[in-house]
This record gives structure tokens, C-alpha cells and sequence, in this order.
């Protein structure tokens, strides 16, 4: 590390500023915000002072100032823009023994000025050591996003409670695991929706079920997560919160490394992944599994990908767990579907195209595809199809005896929002050859519809080739870890 990264208690002393431009007006207003009392030493000050006018906090000195007025101050900012005043203010400083920030001359800056995500009392800095300023501001504008503004009332609803955990609770490790639940869980979703009253409720049974779990007594839970299709940018917040928190993770094949690198790094991993017609582990051992672990007290992340809901099997594991008396939560992923035609440029409705989409699976029940194939060629209308590779042939071939035109624009969307994204258009009559002689492996989507013809238009992802988001993704992984 280049610097050493502090929060400066500035509260009541005084800070000292050259200038009354637009960087003056900021190192004032940064500077009153966080308590102190600001000396500015400027000839005038701009309209951008005039938010502070009047504060018995500031105080506006026309002359340049003099050794004296440094002795009681804990900073200096130099901020006047004007190298020989900032230059004698430095010199000042060197005398005083005060700690000063000459705006752009690093060489005389004993601090720097961090990037900002204010959520107060919740302060995040971010700081490059002065080697790439832009990429700070970057990462501070992506925190920005992240974090919802009513961030800084949920830490100072945890604030009000930490007395009564640390009663409560004697071991570190069991108010570290209630501080997570809380911050990761319910509570904290109930705080940032406004709901303090039931937020509440929610902490401190919470909090009996740790004491329980202190005892010896102890009561896990399961966090069903849709991790969407790929491409880790499209998790939910809440995922990536679940993500964070979990103990051990179960996940199956659909799930990529660029995911699963996101959830905590030293969470148990157990692969329970699917294959067509390879299941390594039934659907009831996994329900089951889940189960066990969740009763051994573990927080337990069932990640599946796209959403859980929808050809996810997720609705039967959950129907184990509430069977079992586990308590579970679960937090939807965008589907393949979505996933897919966003990221191949088409659109599943349109007004000129369709005006309803479906969502059907060729993979049926015993290997029989039990389709409603009449009311999937009504007009106007997209298909979606997952698990439809190893029998697009067959697929295909039902529509067209049913009287479905061959040329009806189809599409297969290959690793959908993937960096290796493959997409492969033709129409009913072809896309089964296509897809043979492309040899798609898979997982694939295939869409079905006019909407297809759309994509020549509206394609913009070309995965690993052409992304600039690819490189900076990197960068936001590694930040959420
Ligand atoms: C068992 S289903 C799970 C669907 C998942 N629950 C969802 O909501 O997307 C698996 C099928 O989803 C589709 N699929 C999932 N991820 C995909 C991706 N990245 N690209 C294309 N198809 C995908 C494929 O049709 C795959 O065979």
C-alpha cells in the first residue's frame, strides 16, 4: 500500500483552506460535513459558498494566512488553484508540523482525498494512491449504484442495537454470524424498505435463534438463489448478499466459475450438478441434502441457474424444506429466456411481431415431449424453448406436420450472456441442421417466431471478441469479493 488508509476524527478543530474557486468550495463543504471548523483564507468567495453562508462553522478571512493561524489547525488544504499561494500555505504547514493537501501537486500532499460513497454513518473510500483517479471514480460511481442510499439508516439502526447483542450474545464468533444474518438477511431488507417497526420484530428473533444456536440448539436455513444465466453481472443484489453469507454452497452445472467466484471464499462447495440423462445425484437426495445441512444449523446456498421457478425443480426442493420445518428464502434469477434474447438482439415480443411469448421445456417427463403443439403455433407468438438441443429434430418436425410454415425465422442462442455466446439463426425447416453442423453443445435456448428476424438489427453482445464490459468485469468481481 502506498498510503495508509484512516478516517481523521475533524470533528470541532479547525481545518484550514486557500481559495474561494470551485475546489476550495469543496475541500469546505467535505470538511463541514464530517464537524470541523473551517477557516477559508480567499480575497472573495465564489456563489458556490453560498450554501454556507452565514455558519457559524466558517469562517472567511480575506488576507493570506500567517504561521499563527496554522498552530490550532489538524489540516490544510491548499485549494486555491494559485501555485504561489498554495506553495506558501505548503511552506506554512511545514512549519506548523500540519498534515496539508496541495490540490493537484501530489508532491505536496501528505494525504489525499479518497473517492466518496457517503451512506453516513457507512463511509466507503476509494483510492487509487493517486495513480488513476478516473478508476476510483469509476468504482465509486458502480459502489454508487450498488448501495442503496438508505444504506446509512441501516447502520444506524444496527448502531441502536449492539448493546443488547453483545448481552445477549457471549462468544465473538456468534454476534460476527447475527451481525451477518442481519445485514445480509430480512432485517436489513425491512430497514432499507422503511419498515423499522417490523425490522425490529424480524432482529431480535433473529436473535433468539442465535442464542439457540449458541446453546447448542441450532436452526439453519436454506437461501434457494437464481443466479441468472451466465454472466455474473445479471445476479440481484440479494443473491450476491446471500452469496456473501452462505456456508456452504450446492450448486449444479449451469452455474460458471465467473458466479460462483462471487460467493464466499471459504463456503463449503458441493456439485450436484445435472446432466440430461446424467443425473449425479436424484432431485430427493439433493431435497434431502439440503435438508441435513440446513438441520447441522449451515446457511446453506442452493444456486441454480436462471431462475429457480422456472424449469429449476426449485418449487419441489422448497416443498421439502417446508415440510421439513427449514426455514428457506428464495430470491428469483433472470431466466435463460430473458437472458438470452436480450443478450442475442431479440426481442421475445414486439408490436409488430408478437404479442405473447411461452416458455416451454422439450425435455418431458420419461424422455416424452408432452407439448400443447396447436396452441404454441397460434400467430404472434414467441417460443421459447429450453432443453430443446437433443431434440430440436423432432421439434421442429412436430410444428412443420402440424402445419407451421418451414421458413419461420428460428434461433438457437448457444452459452446465452456467456463470453463464448453463440447465435445460430435459420428457420424451422433448418435450424436442426444448423445446429448439428455448428455442433452447439450447449446450454442452449431455442427461440421460435418472427422476432428472430429482428436480430440482424438489434444484435450488439459478440461475447469475448468485442465487449468492452468483459475487462471491466473483471474489475467489479474482484471488488464484490
Ligand atoms: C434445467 S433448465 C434450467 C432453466 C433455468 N432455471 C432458467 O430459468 O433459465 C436448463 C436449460 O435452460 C437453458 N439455459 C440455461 N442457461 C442457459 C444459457 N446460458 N444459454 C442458453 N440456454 C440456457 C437451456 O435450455 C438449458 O438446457
Amino acid at each position: 500500500m502506498e498510503q495508509l488508509p484512516v478516517f481523521y476524527n475533524v470533528k470541532g478543530r479547525k481545518v484550514v483552506v486557500t481559495g474561494g474557486g470551485t475546489v476550495a468550495a469543496r475541500r469546505t463543504e467535505i470538511s463541514l460535513r464530517s464537524g470541523a471548523h473551517v477557516t477559508v483564507f480567499a480575497e472573495s468567495l465564489s456563489d458556490e459558498f453560498l450554501e454556507f453562508r452565514g455558519r457559524a462553522d466558517l469562517t472567511h478571512v480575506t488576507r493570506a494566512p500567517v504561521l499563527d493561524d496554522l498552530t490550532d489547525a489538524v489540516i490544510a488544504f491548499g485549494a486555491s488553484e494559485d501555485e504561489a499561494i498554495d506553495g506558501a500555505l505548503y511552506k506554512l504547514t511545514r512549519k506548523a508540523g500540519v498534515p496539508a493537501n496541495i490540490a493537484d501537486v501530489p508532491e505536496q500532499c501528505d494525504f489525499i482525498m479518497a473517492s466518496i460513497v457517503d451512506r453516513s454513518p457507512l463511509v466507503i473510500a476509494v483510492s487509487s494512491s493517486g495513480t488513476a483517479p478516473i478508476l476510483s471514480r469509476m468504482i465509486r460511481a458502480r459502489l454508487e449504484t450498488m448501495l442503496p442510499a438508505s444504506y446509512g439508516r441501516l447502520a444506524e439502526f444496527a448502531g441502536q442495537f449492539r448493546e443488547l447483542v453483545a448481552h445477549k450474545l457471549s462468544s465473538g464468533l456468534a454476534r460476527r454470524k447475527f451481525w451477518e444474518r442481519t445485514i445480509y438477511g430480512p432485517t436489513a431488507d425491512l430497514v432499507l424498505a422503511g419498515d423499522e417497526t417490523r425490522a425490529e420484530q424480524q432482529l431480535r428473533s433473529e436473535l433468539h435463534a442465535m442464542v439457540r444456536e449458541e446453546e447448542g440448539r441450532p436452526i439453519g436455513q436454506v437461501f434457494l438463489v437464481g443466479a441468472g444465466p451466465g454472466d455474473p453481472d445479471l445476479l440481484t443484489f440479494r443473491a450476491l448478499r446471500l452469496m456473501q453469507l452462505a456456508d456452504v454452497v450446492v450448486h449444479d452445472r449451469l452455474i460458471g466459475e465467473g458466479v460462483l467466484n462471487l460467493v464466499r471464499r471459504d463456503a463449503e462447495r458441493v456439485y450436484v450438478g445435472k446432466r440430461p440423462r446424467d443425473h449425479t445425484l436424484p432431485q430427493e437426495e439433493i431435497s434431502q441434502l439440503l435438508v441435513r445441512l440446513a438441520k447441522e444449523g449451515k446457511r446453506v446456498l442452493r444456486l441454480k441457474g436462471g431462475d429457480p421457478f422456472i424449469f429449476g425443480r426449485g418449487g419441489e426442493e422448497i416443498e421439502t424444506l417446508a415440510a421439513e420445518g427449514v426455514p428457506f428464502q428464495v430470491v428469483p434469477g433472470i431466466t435463460a429466456a430473458s437472458g438470452c434474447s436480450s443478450y442475442a438482439g431479440i426481442p421475445l415480443t414486439h408490436r409488430d411481431h408478437a404479442q405473447s411469448c411461452v416458455f416451454v421445456t422439450a425435455h418431458g417427463r420419461d424422455g416424452v415431449i408432452d407439448l400443447d403443439w396447436t396452441s404454441l403455433l397460434r400467430p404472434r407468438q414467441t417460443v421459447a424453448i429450453y432443453m430443446g438441443l437433443g431434440s430440436l429434430d423432432t421439434v421442429t418436425g412436430e410444428f412443420i406436420a402440424r402445419g407451421a410454415d418451414r421458413d419461420l425465422p428460428a434461433a438457437i442462442v448457444d452459452n446465452g450472456t456467456r463470453a463464448n455466446q453463440q447465435v445460430i439463426t435459420g428457420t424451422l425447416g433448418t435450424i436442426a441442421e444448423l445446429a448439428a453442423s455448428a455442433q452447439v453443445k450447449g446450454p442452449a435456448l431455442v427461440i421460435i417466431g418472427t422476432v428472430v428476424s429482428l436480430r440482424d438489427q438489434l444484435q450488439w453482445f459478440e461475447g469475448e471478441t468485442s465487449n468492452p464490459n468483459l475487462a471491466e468485469r473483471s474489475i467489479s468481481t474482484e471488488l464484490l469479493i
